[in-house]
């Protein structure tokens, strides 16, 4: 597992947790990233591993930084300025791409310029692979298995706090693109917010939850025939990410992980059929990283089902994907069906 996966944004503080969970697994990463002290700071804490300075305004080097790969994994965002140059670089060189883009557009922008193009190069792209975008997609496509068409996928977050990191605020400050939900079976530019009261289970407990157009909106409607997607953020949360005084995250465990806890639970319904999952955790950002290691260790061992741009929940087996990752970093429930009036 020598050099075959670079991560470009390494010295982030989600490229970090995943450097950490792939070292601690035995992968034996390339660390990349654009500012060759903080990439010294990195490599203090191992050693052992190649380091390289690449710049996304310079395709030359991305090229020499991603040579040995077999599969580049992009933490650096705001993704609306790094996704494409390291796609480029990537479909140049042959190189399977996975990233952890939170944003609709950056998305959306994927599945339209690459399509093709990482087809013609025998390459997969995933785009979103991560707590935002590839969790959801993941529990939506084991939730509906068997459902050839589902009237609504209803998506419920609740968090306990939100301490953004800088990298959060400043790709919400740069995603300034009109937003989309899916409803009618179509993308349509948003157009109102609903709220409504949502009882989590504990930790959260009961929550006011707000739409919020969420990259599942993208990734979902990729794959699976559904009339409507809701994505419900909790209140709470929005309010501390909008607040400047919000602190960034603290890590209080053995993980490194904050004291964040999340819930997310999906609503699947078809006809009189209601089906629901829960997934809990410890922070959102921590816990992208198992979703990524999972997903680089499927397309090592040739588990991908798709070539070209797909998602976490389309190009995997996502029952048995979900039922990989370790309860310390995120607990599946069972799927509850009942029926509707
Ligand atoms: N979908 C999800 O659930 C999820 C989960 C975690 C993170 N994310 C996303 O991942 C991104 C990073 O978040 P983070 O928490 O890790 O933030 P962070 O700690 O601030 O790290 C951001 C990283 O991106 C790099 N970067 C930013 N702009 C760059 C550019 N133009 N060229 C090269 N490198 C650039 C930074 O390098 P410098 O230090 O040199 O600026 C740094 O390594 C954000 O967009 C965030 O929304 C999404």
């Amino acid at each position: 597992m020598e050099n075959k996966v670079a991560i470009y944004g390494a010295y982030g503080h989600t490229g970090k947790f995943l450097v950490a969970q792939l070292y601690q697994q035995g992968f034996r990463p390339i660390l990349i990233g654009r500012d060759a002290d903080k990439l010294n700071i990195l490599s203090k804490d191992y050693p052992d591993l190649v380091i390289k300075v690449a710049d996304i305004n310079h395709p030359e080097t991305l090229d020499v930084a991603f040579a040995d790969a077999e599969i580049i994994v992009n933490c650096a965002g705001p993704f609306l300025d790094t996704a494409e140059p390291i796609i480029q670089s990537a479909i140049r060189l042959g190189k399977h791409y996975v990233d952890v883009s939170a944003e609709q557009k950056a998305v959306l922008d994927i599945f339209e310029q690459f399509s093709e193009k990482a087809k013609q190069a025998d390459i997969t792209i995933i785009p979103a692979a991560a707590f935002y975008g590839g969790l959801g997609d993941l529990l939506s496509t084991t939730l509906t298995q068997g459902w050839d068409k589902v009237d609504e996928i209803a998506l419920y977050i609740g968090l306990d706090s939100w301490h953004p990191t800088k990298g959060t605020r400043l790709t919400g400050e740069r995603n300034h693109y009109q937003r989309f939900m899916f409803a009618e079976n179509r993308l349509q530019p948003v157009l109102e917010v609903k709220s409504k009261i949502w009882e989590f289970p504990h930790p959260i407990l009961r929550k006011e939850v707000v739409t919020v157009p969420l990259s599942e909106i993208i990734t979902i409607s990729r794959h699976i025939n559904v009339n409507t997607i809701n994505t419900y953020l909790s209140q709470n949360s929005l309010t501390d990410i909008r607040s400047d005084e919000t602190p960034e995250p603290k890590p209080v465990d053995e993980k490194n992980r904050s004291s964040q806890r999340f819930c997310m639970e999906v609503v699947a319904t078809k006809d009189n059929k209601q089906r629901s999952i829960i997934a809990e955790g410890i922070d959102i950002y921590a816990v992208t990283a198992p979703l990524i290691v999972e997903a680089i260790k499927r397309i090592l061992t040739g588990k991908i089902k798709k070539q070209g741009v797909t998602t976490l929940g389309e190009g995997f087996d996502a029952t048995d994907f979900l039922s990989a990752l370790d309860a310390d970093d995120i607990v599946i429930s069972d799927i509850k069906e009942t029926d509707i009036n």
